[in-house]
């Protein structure tokens, strides 16, 4: 993607991107700054945000990382508020911040179902809540990451499940009551994502790798770059009449591929 000219896409835009440490969400920052925009990292180890600054720094970048538990309301409104006072006026909120271990229902304590609830669903929540007043501008956006886990149900996954559900409905929710002031709120919906931390955790090996692979009618993984080149489109006036939405980018796992082979192996013939 990019504009006549070679202007920048997001030039003179700051955007606060929680979990932006690593993963998809660094993914995001480091195409944002690419853009143009000056990037605030928000997670839990100062360490890791500094190496993630010094990266996109060492590319030419602007970034600035702040420590924040998303869990801890007042932490995190500081952090925004840190931001905001360094990079300058607010413009574009990512709420990446997640966590997961995949256990069966029986397998996880309260504490457990909780602890993920708390960083995703909660965690998104606080972020919006605590970043809105700098925000609250026509042309702001926010874009939350949820996972194709909101919408298929998926064993091992009843905390995330819960959660990333419950992220869209907060999308939709804010971008109904944030709509009259200009700012757009969608959700991004990944499936499986290579060299993430998640997918570390959910498909840990070739095995499972190559099981989840089959089920992805285009064959493999996503990068992160293309989640990011979609975080991208959604930031941008591009999409300026978009909001609202959950916009799924799973190379066609979730519309159930599971069924095609089946019948594929049935009738004995592929496609
Ligand atoms: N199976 C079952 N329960 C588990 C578990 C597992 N693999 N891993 C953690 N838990 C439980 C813990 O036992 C604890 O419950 P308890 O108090 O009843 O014993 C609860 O989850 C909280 O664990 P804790 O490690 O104290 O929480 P935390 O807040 O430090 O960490 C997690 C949160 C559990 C989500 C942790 O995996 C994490 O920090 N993940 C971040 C990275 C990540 O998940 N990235 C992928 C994003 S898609």
């Amino acid at each position: 993607m990019g504009t006549a000219f070679g202007e920048k896409i997001l030039n003179g835009k700051v955007a606060l991107i929680t979990g932006g440490g690593s993963g998809i969400n660094l993914a995001i920052a480091e195409r944002f700054a690419q853009q143009g925009a000056k990037v605030a990292l928000v997670g839990r180890t100062q360490e890791k945000l500094d190496n993630a600054v010094r990266g996109i720094e060492s590319s030419g970048g602007t970034a600035a990382g702040f420590a924040a538990d998303v869990r801890d309301y007042d932490a995190l409104a500081s952090a925004v508020s840190s931001a905001r006072s360094q990079l300058g006026e607010l413009d574009i909120l990512v709420c990446g911040a997640a966590g997961n271990f995949p256990a069966p229902a029986l397998g996880m304590s309260a504490n457990g179902f909780k602890a993920v609830v708390d960083i995703d669903l909660l965690g998104t929540f606080n972020a919006c809540r605590a970043a809105y007043e700098h925000l609250r501008k026509p042309g702001a956006s926010i874009v939350n990451i949820s996972a194709t886990q909101a919408f298929v149900p998926m064993a091992m996954q009843a905390h995330v499940c819960a959660a990333k559900a419950g992220v869209d409905m907060v999308t939709r929710t804010l971008a109904l009551e944030w709509g009259p002031n200009g700012v757009r709120v969608n959700s991004i919906a990944p499936g499986a994502v290579d060299d993430t931390e998640g997918m570390r955790r959910l498909a840990p090996n070739e095995k499972a790798r190559t099981f989840v692979t089959k089920m992805i009618p285009l064959g493999r993984f996503a990068e992160k770059g293309e989640i990011a080149d979609l975080a991208l489109f959604l930031c941008s006036d591009s999409a300026r009449f978009i909001t609202g939405t959950v916009m799924v980018c799973d190379g066609g796992q979730s519309l159930g591929s599971m069924f095609s082979q089946m019948l594929e192996t049935a009738v004995g013939k592929g496609t």
